[in-house]
């Protein structure tokens, strides 16, 4: 792919760069992403209908067991190409903050460090009465795991729709947005509040907002610079472009 060399210039000298990541980056590993159909057993629920608070309350074991099943589907994956030019471009850029609203831990892996999970991790859980995390919970498959500490439900230590973000993280994101010299938005629909509005707000601030997706989404007539493709393949080629 050809990238222009304007973009090329800036992001040689850029010292402070922030990206926000979707599902679409873990893709190319084999997960699907949020708004695509599932299989199986799950394929006749929407994910908008189970990553719900309000889900939880009806049906405990039912959203246990939708996590539990996309839990294994993780364990067995690695990251792709995109995850790992990601890692690589914090190590080239002083000021590099990675924002991701995937909840698969890809990044991590791949060896992502400066990343702020806005939507949480879904291999850790936490009580949903008392908070306390744990790492050890027996699932039994007859019943959801309960706290050791009060006896609460155990959930997946996700945000929900109709939840609040994790404050720290949504504050550092803010920041990293309203401060950067290039905003990347990549695999991500852009519809989900408040990720989406980052773009914007690092577009108000005076960023270049450059965007990586399969397809054009909402925020394509916005942004300086569009890619559209797969980022596994795209973000390898920026890396070997600008860094060689
Ligand atoms: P979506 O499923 O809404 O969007 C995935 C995006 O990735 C789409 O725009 C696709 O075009 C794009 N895409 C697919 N494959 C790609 C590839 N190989 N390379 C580049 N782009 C690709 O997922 P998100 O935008 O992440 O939150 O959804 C945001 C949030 O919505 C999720 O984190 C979830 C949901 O509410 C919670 O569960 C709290």
């Amino acid at each position: 792919m050809d990238f222009p060399t304007d973009l090329i210039q800036l992001l040689i000298k850029a010292t402070r760069v922030s990206v926000l990541t979707g599902a679409g980056v873990s893709q190319e590993s084999g997960l699907r992403t949020f708004r695509d159909s599932q299989s199986g057993l799950w394929a006749q629920y929407k994910p908008q209908d189970l990553a719900s608070p309000a889900a939880f309350a009806r049906d405990p074991k039912l959203i246990w067991d939708w996590y539990a099943w996309r839990r294994e589907a993780i364990k067995g994956v690695r990251p792709n190409a995109g995850h790992y030019a990601l890692a690589e471009m914090e190590k080239k850029i002083s000021e590099f903050t990675l924002i991701t609203q995937n909840v698969d831990g890809l990044h991590r892996m791949a060896g992502s460090n400066n990343l702020l999970e806005l939507h949480g991790n879904i291999l850790r859980v936490r009580c949903s009465v008392c908070g306390t995390f744990t790492e050890d919970w027996g699932d039994d498959s007859e019943s959801v795991p309960l706290c050791g500490k009060c006896n609460g439900l155990l959930r997946p230590d996700v945000v929900w729709f109709g939840e609040s973000l994790p404050r720290a993280e949504l504050e550092a994101a803010v920041t990293a947005s309203r401060a950067c010299q290039v905003f990347f938005s990549i695999g991500t629909s852009g519809v989900v509040q408040p990720a989406a509005a980052l773009a914007h707000a690092a577009r108000n601030n005076g960023a270049v907002v450059v965007e990586i997706n399969a397809e054009p989404t909402p925020l394509t007539p916005k942004v300086d610079f569009a890619f559209h493709g797969k980022s596994g393949e795209i973000l390898p080629e920026l890396v070997k472009a600008i860094w060689g």
